[in-house]
Parts: C-alpha cells; sequence; structure tokens
C-alpha cells in the first residue's frame, strides 16, 4: 500500500490555490453589471426631508386609531420587514382581518397597491386603514380633528405644505411620502461597492486559506514533523 509522498500532497494544495485564485479572478470579471436582467432599484431621491420626517410620525402614530392603540406600524412592523408576520393582521377590538398585511417595504414600486389592485398609489391607499372597521376603525374627520388639536402637528403641516389646511389630503401625502423611503434599505448610495467588496473579501478569503494548505506541509517539513507520525507510524500501521 502506498501513501501519497509529501511532495504530491503540495502539489494537490498548489493545485488548489491556483484553482481558487482563478475563481476569484472570474468572479471579478463576472459579465458587467449592465447585462444583468436583474437590475438595481434607483436610490430613492428625498426632495422634502420634512415631509417624510412628518410621514414618519404618522406612520408610528396609534392615535390614528379610535382605541389609540394602533398604528400602521403594528401591522407593517417596519423592523420585522415591514408586516406583522400574522396569517392574518389583526386590527380594531382585537379582529383577524380576512387577508394577510403585505410588505410595505418597496411598496411604492408596485404598479397598484393591496393584493387586487383597488388603490392606485400609496397615497390612494393610505387613507385606507385610518377609517377601515376592521383596521384603524376611526374617520378621516375623527383623524384630522385630533391632528389639529396638537399644535406640534399644526405647525410641522404649515411648514411642509406652506398652508394653514390640514386634511386628509395632507395626511396621506405624508404618509406617502414616508413610504418611499424604506428604498433606501434597498438601494442605498452605499450598494454600488457592495459586489466589488464582496468579491475581494471572498476572494481574500480563499486565498488566504489556500496559502495556508500550501504553507503547512511547508512548515511540517522545515520544523520535522514527521507526517507518517500522525498515521500512527510504529503501531503495526501497514507502512511499517
Ligand atoms: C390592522 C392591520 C393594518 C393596519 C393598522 C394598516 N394596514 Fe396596511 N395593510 C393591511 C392589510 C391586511 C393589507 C392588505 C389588504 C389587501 O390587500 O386587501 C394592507 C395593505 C397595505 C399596503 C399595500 C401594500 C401592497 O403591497 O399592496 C400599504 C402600502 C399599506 N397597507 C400601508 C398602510 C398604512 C400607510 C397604514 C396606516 C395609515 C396601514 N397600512 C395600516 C393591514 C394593515
Amino acid at each position: 500500500m502506498s501513501y501519497p509522498s509529501r511532495s504530491s500532497s503540495l502539489r494537490h494544495a498548489l493545485r488548489f490555490a491556483l484553482g481558487a485564485v482563478g475563481a476569484a479572478a472570474l468572479l471579478a470579471a463576472a459579465p458587467a453589471r449592465a447585462q444583468e436582467p436583474v437590475q438595481p432599484i434607483a436610490p430613492a431621491k428625498v426632495t422634502n426631508p420634512a415631509k417624510v420626517e412628518l410621514g414618519k410620525k404618522l406612520w408610528f402614530d396609534p392615535r390614528l386609531s379610535r382605541s389609540g392603540f394602533i398604528s400602521c406600524n403594528s401591522c407593517h412592523n417596519l423592523s420585522m420587514g415591514g408586516s406583522d408576520n400574522l396569517k392574518t393582521s389583526i386590527g380594531d377590538k382585537w379582529q383577524k382581518g380576512p387577508i394577510n398585511s403585505p410588505t410595505v417595504l418597496n411598496s411604492s414600486l408596485n404598479l397598484a397597491q393591496f393584493w387586487d389592485g383597488r388603490a392606485k398609489d400609496l397615497k390612494e391607499q393610505a387613507g385606507g386603514p385610518i377609517a377601515n372597521p376592521g383596521e384603524m376603525a376611526f374617520s378621516h374627520d375623527l383623524a384630522v380633528d385630533m391632528l389639529r388639536s396638537i399644535p406640534q402637528y399644526v405647525g410641522e403641516f404649515k411648514k411642509v405644505f406652506g398652508h394653514d389646511k390640514l386634511g386628509i389630503g395632507e395626511v396621506t401625502a405624508a404618509i406617502a411620502a414616508f413610504g418611499l423611503v424604506p428604498m433606501l434599505f434597498a438601494s442605498g448610495p452605499g450598494s454600488e461597492v457592495q459586489r466589488p467588496l464582496a468579491i475581494v473579501v471572498i476572494g481574500g478569503l480563499i486565498t488566504s486559506t489556500a496559502l495556508t494548505l500550501v504553507l503547512l506541509p511547508v512548515l511540517f517539513r522545515r520544523f520535522g514533523v514527521d507526517q507518517t507520525v500522525r498515521f500512527g507510524a510504529g503501531k503495526g500501521f501497514p507502512h511499517d
């Protein structure tokens, strides 16, 4: 019976290292992004940050519901992927809704809103849940009255829209402006560098592993660690 000689295992390791470096090079030379069928979405352009900020406050404000307990975020929890991860959502008076809440992340890119597409965009959609008896169970008038009773909200609406009118149109416009922002998570300014960075990191890992594999046998030889000892030489093994 013959065991691979040290020089042949060195050759193996070398071949592996070269292969790994080659694979990393291939990865780096992957076809230009322009030819890929799935393109990254354009980063959100925030033209009016104050409007987005106001929309964010409304998004998290449970006072827009009759019970004072339910906000948009209850069913579209932004820290849980923009959904409640329940089979069907729980609305006013713990009512179990008829349907699953979809994620709101990137929902501004949808052709239409809701599972059946009945709302044309985020602005048209945003008024729905506030007045839906199974969701926030409020009315648009009550929601607007509530907001008008809070001087900070009144001031902020005035600053954002440049007029004194605070109606449901302004409320839904602000929420819709915030609705665009989760896109930032999907393709922020940093996404440009992510791919090359990943290639460098993965390539580096493969190369360093391969180099270690090459170096180890050399070091073993240099410092006199005989591989035969590890195979149990002297204990009746076949090559004794
Ligand atoms: C009680 C739970 C609940 C609350 C509160 C709620 N939603 Fe929803 N949301 C849903 C459900 C369920 C759907 C799917 C309904 C359908 O398709 O018929 C939905 C759908 C949506 C969609 C459509 C997403 C898509 O991919 O079609 C958006 C956007 C949205 N909600 C935003 C909001 C906003 C803004 C608020 C707050 C004003 C809000 N939701 C409050 C449960 C809720």
